[in-house]
């Protein structure tokens, strides 16, 4: 059923093959939505290791599939740690469709994890910027475009199972997800009056670039085979498998719909139930 017919929706960090963006994109145009996928596609500004950007070629053939559903897809290059670039962004995305109904908040990033004992500052100021500065600055751009529509909204935030349950190596991955869900929760009470929802998904293992660069460095740094790192990874999920893009993508299409109005605030983990293990 095409129950998100004539609503546009914004994704950022869509433009990886196989990343969580490009699973959303791809679910909510087929829900009827159209949709604009947005990418870093450069280099970030900083020498410490991360998990590899979206490029543009990258976004635009994401782009490119995803019009061969029969929705318009818009890909547009975003920095979502500079409010100017935002802006920008913002600027094409209103001339082409002129409205925003749904916002996810999508991009992400590691940077150079590892104990606080030896964490490079910048990998930690890094990690804070685009993980939870990024998302209180997408969300302040596109937030008064949704209340000057009068039609409502939904955002929707990528936060992580490392919220509520940080692991060794990644506190500043783990602070900046429990950013995004305090953040969350703010802004759904004060977004509520304007018909705009404002809800986090909390991914476990999700089986991405980002999560097989992560097993690669653990194998690295633990000296074990990367099939051994993987398998010991899925031992502590319940169903017995990692999570696929598609497993988060489901979640985020109901919170974007109208069959979720009433849910607002919530954090929901999406994770095969890794954290009762
Ligand atoms: P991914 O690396 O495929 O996606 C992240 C995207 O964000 C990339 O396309 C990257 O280019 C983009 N990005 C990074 N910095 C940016 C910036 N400054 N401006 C614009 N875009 C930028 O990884 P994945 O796994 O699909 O992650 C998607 C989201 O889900 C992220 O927020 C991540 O933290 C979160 N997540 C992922 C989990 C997993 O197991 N894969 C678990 C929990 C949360």
């Amino acid at each position: 059923m095409k129950t998100l017919r004539e609503r546009v929706a914004l994704i950022t960090g869509a433009g990886r093959r196989g990343g969580i963006g490009e699973a959303v994109a791809r679910k909510l145009a087929s829900a009827g939505a159209t949709v604009v996928i947005a990418d870093l596609c450069a280099p970030p500004p900083t020498d410490v290791p991360h998990p590899g950007i979206g490029q543009w070629e990258e976004l635009q053939s994401i782009a490119a599939d995803i019009e061969a559903l029969g929705v318009p897809a818009l890909p547009l290059q975003v920095d979502v740690t500079d409010a100017a670039s935002i802006q920008a962004m913002l600027a094409k995305l209103l001339l082409a469709y002129d409205r925003i109904d749904i916002l996810v908040n999508n991009a992400g990033a590691i940077f150079g994890p590892s104990p606080v004992m030896q964490m490079a500052e910048n990998a930690w100021r890094r990690t804070l910027e685009v993980n939870a500065t990024g998302v209180f600055l997408v969300s302040k751009a596109v937030a008064p475009i949704m209340v000057k529509g009068g039609r409502g909204g939904r955002i929707v935030n990528m936060s992580s199972l490392a919220a509520i349950r940080p692991r060794p190596y990644m506190a500043a991955y783990a602070a900046s997800k429990a950013a995004v869900a305090a953040l969350t929760q703010s802004m759904a009470q004060e977004m509520a009056q304007f018909g705009v929802t404002v809800n986090a998904v909390l991914p476990g293992d999700i089986d991405t670039g980002m999560k097989q660069w992560g097993y690669q460095l653990e194998a690295q740094i633990m000296q074990r085979p990367y099939e051994e790192v993987v398998a010991a990874g899925v031992a502590r999920i319940p169903t017995g498998r990692l999570g696929l893009p598609d497993d988060v993508a489901s979640v985020v299409a109901f919170l974007a719909s109208d069959e979720a109005a009433f849910q607002t605030g919530q954090l929901i983990n999406v994770s095969g139930g890794r954290e009762l293990a």
